[in-house]
Parts: C-alpha cells; sequence; structure tokens
C-alpha cells in the first residue's frame, strides 16, 4: 500500500522519521540518555584489535559511513570491503575477531557467503538486517535488526538510514567498551540521535525545491557528487541512487580526490552536488567547490546557512539544510540525496519501483 504516495520509493523516504526514530528509541535509553542494546554482546568491543565490515551495495555505503564513526569514536581500525571481493579475497583474520555483516534482506547471495568465510576464520558474527527471519540473520551469532518495516522499491532508503541509526549506537557502544567515549560525549550524541527525526522532518520540507532542482539533474548526462568524511559514502550513495533510478551516469568523489583526475571532466554542462554539512571539513569541502565552479561546473550545493553563505556566490543552487550535529549528518543528509534521485527519475518518466536489470533481493553472486 502506497499511502498517498504515487510510488513505494516515495512513501519510504517519508516514512524515515518514524521508521528511523523508533530504530533509534530500540537502542538509546531515552532517560539515560545511553545506548542500550537489550542484551550484552557476547564479545568484548575492549579487546578488539579490529573490526570487518561486509556488505553489497547501499549497505555497503552505511558500512562505509559506519566506518568513520567506529574509527572517531572508538579508535578500532576498520577493514570494509564490498561482500563480492571480500569472498575471494582470502583475507586472513585473527580468530576472536569480530566481522559485521549489513544487509536490508538478509539474502544477498556475496554476504552471506563473506558471512560464511569469516565464521570459518574463527570471527565473531554479527549482523544488522531489516528482515528477522532472513538466513543472514539466522546464521549470524547476534544480530541488530533495523526496524524500518518492509522496504518494496528496489532502490533502498529507509533501510540505509535505519542501518546508519543502528551502527552509529553499535559505535557508540564500542567507544564506551573501550573507554574512549566519556558519559557526557555519549550523552550528546544520544541526544543529537534522538534529534534525528523531527531534523529529518525539516529536510523533507525541502521537496519542492529539490523536485524542481531534479529538473536540473534530468537534463545532464554524467553528474558528480562530492563529500568528505562521513559525506564521501553519502557521496557514492547519491550517485548510485542517481543511476539505478534514472539511469544517469553518476560518480561520487572524495571532494579533495577531485584534483587529481575528475576535475577534467568538469564543464558547465555537469551538475555537481556537494555535500557539505557541518563540521571540521565543511570549509575544505567548500573550498574544493570553488575550484569546480572555476571551470563553470553547476553546483548544487546541500548545506546549511553557514556553508551557504561560504559558498554563496559561486554556486547554482543551493538545497538549505537545518543546523544538526556533525555525527548524525548522514542521517538527515540522506534525505535530499534520495529525493533529488526520486524526482529526477520520475520527472524522467522512468519506474522508480522497479527500475531496468535490479531485482530487490540479490540471491546470486
Ligand atoms: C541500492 C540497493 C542495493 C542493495 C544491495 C544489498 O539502492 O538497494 O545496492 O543495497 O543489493 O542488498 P541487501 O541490503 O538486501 O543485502
Amino acid at each position: 500500500d502506497k499511502g498517498n504516495h504515487r510510488h513505494f520509493m516515495a512513501k519510504e523516504i517519508h516514512e524515515q522519521p518514524e521508521v528511523v526514530g523508533r530504530t533509534i528509541a530500540h537502542y538509546v535509553d531515552m532517560a539515560a540518555l545511553r545506548v542500550a542494546f537489550a542484551d550484552p554482546f557476547p564479545f568484548d568491543f575492549k579487546s578488539l584489535s579490529r573490526l570487518t565490515i561486509c556488505a553489497c551495495g547501499t549497505a555497503y555505503l552505511a558500512g562505509y559511513v559506519a566506518r568513520y564513526w567506529f574509527e572517531k569514536l572508538a579508535r578500532l581500525p576498520v577493514d570494509i570491503d564490498v561482500a563480492s571481493e571480500f569472498r575471494y579475497r582470502e583475507v586472513p583474520m585473527t580468530p576472536g575477531g569480530l566481522a559485521l555483516f549489513i544487509s536490508q534482506s538478509g539474502e544477498t547471495a556475496d554476504t552471506l557467503a563473506s558471512l560464511r568465510y569469516a565464521k570459518r576464520e574463527g570471527q565473531h558474527v554479527l549482523s544488522v538486517v531489516n528482515v528477522a527471519t532472513s538466513t543472514i540473520a539466522r546464521e549470524s551469532d547476534t544480530t541488530a535488526a533495523t526496524l524500518a518495516g518492509p522496504e518494496i522499491g528496489v532502490a533502498s532508503t529507509k533501510a540505509f538510514t535505519c542501518q546508519l541509526a543502528v551502527l552509529l549506537a553499535l559505535a557508540v557502544a564500542a567507544g564506551r567498551a573501550r573507554g574512549v567515549l566519556s558519559a557526557d560525549e555519549e550523552r550528546r550524541i544520544v541526544e543529537a540521535m534522538i534529534g534525528v527525526p523531527s531534523l529529518m522532518t525539516e529536510a523533507l520540507k525541502r521537496e519542492v525545491d529539490i523536485e524542481h532542482l531534479s529538473r536540473e539533474l534530468a537534463k545532464a548526462s554524467d553528474v558528480l557528487y562530492l563529500g568528505r568524511g562521513t559525506s564521501f559514502p553519502l557521496a557514492l550513495e547519491g550517485a548510485l541512487k542517481l543511476k539505478e533510478t534514472s539511469y544517469i551516469h553518476a560518480e561520487g568523489y572524495a571532494a579533495g580526490e577531485l584534483k587529481h583526475g575528475p576535475i577534467a571532466l568538469v564543464d558547465e554542462h555537469m551538475p555537481v552536488v556537494v555535500l557539505a554539512p557541518p563540521g571540521e571539513l565543511m570549509e575544505k569541502t567548500v573550498s574544493n567547490i570553488q575550484e569546480v565552479a572555476a571551470r563553470g561546473g553547476r553546483i548544487i550545493l546541500v548545506g546549511d546557512a553557514r556553508a551557504a553563505h561560504e559558498a554563496a556566490l559561486d554556486t547554482f543552487a543551493t538545497i538549505e539544510m537545518p543546523d544538526v550535529d556533525p555525527i548524525v549528518a548522514p542521517l538527515v543528509y540522506a534525505l535530499p540525496v534520495q529525493l533529488l534521485a526520486y524526482h529526477a527519475a520520475v520527472f524522467m518518466g522512468k519506474d522508480v519501483d522497479q527500475p531496468r536489470n535490479l531485482a530487490k533481493s540479490v540471491t546470486v553472486e
């Protein structure tokens, strides 16, 4: 049932304040402002020397965002790869380590094969899944569910942000266990998490502007997405979402990598979506986009009033975002990214819920 939406993808984008709110509420103690998992972990974050994260597609990109969180909040080294590579890399793993698998469907063949490999290598297997009865959930030692509800649209939206919510809670739990995060820091992050649903609702109010801007993307044959830090994997996700729904060629790049090659592509026909949430890297990202502007690129800036102010003169358009705590920015900034892809595809008359050549659950390698 699409409710009053034209497509499942639209419905699922709009459900995010609710389902992400529900997922966050499940993993935090609202009164104590602490992360709270119902059962104690059967492994010890404190003694881990490395975390291995493995998944496919959008779930992999959620893991890629989480890598920054585990490294920053828990000082835990992270190895991350797409499952189709991981499963054949013959990765040597120290027994007793932790391997984390992320999957909406819980049935993705490559992710499952990687999970089985990790088990054979003596890893403790933790999975973040949306379908609680799935094979990946069943074969894991521990699961942390995303409470996104059924996701029908082939392009993953609400599962992604729910994955981010669970992964952030896990990173905070790891940070506490490893003695890296103080109780005060944990409280600040948990408060920021609790604030996410209303910020998402705020971000969804930009939809009319985004729909308008998506027509600009629809005219393009190539689009670049740029970001730094956690906005880098989000840039990859933006490009993936646009490719799969609209069939427009898009690439995500780390903003600082631009000058090492891709800037050669930039001309006045190329829209460049720049994700510049607040944080210590915002000014660096904004300075990278001045290089794009100097070459005539049409910059679509996704940022708050400060970013817009810093970049004001040179941008083609700005999607003005509410003020967010940098740590939760990927959850909120995911929404304009999804809406851009959705509206570009709808404007172009594409079947957004069932893009050509794609399946919701990829059970063959
Ligand atoms: C992209 C998308 C895919 C899936 C990938 C993994 O929008 O939906 O990239 O994320 O096929 O699927 P799951 O999460 O079911 O393992």
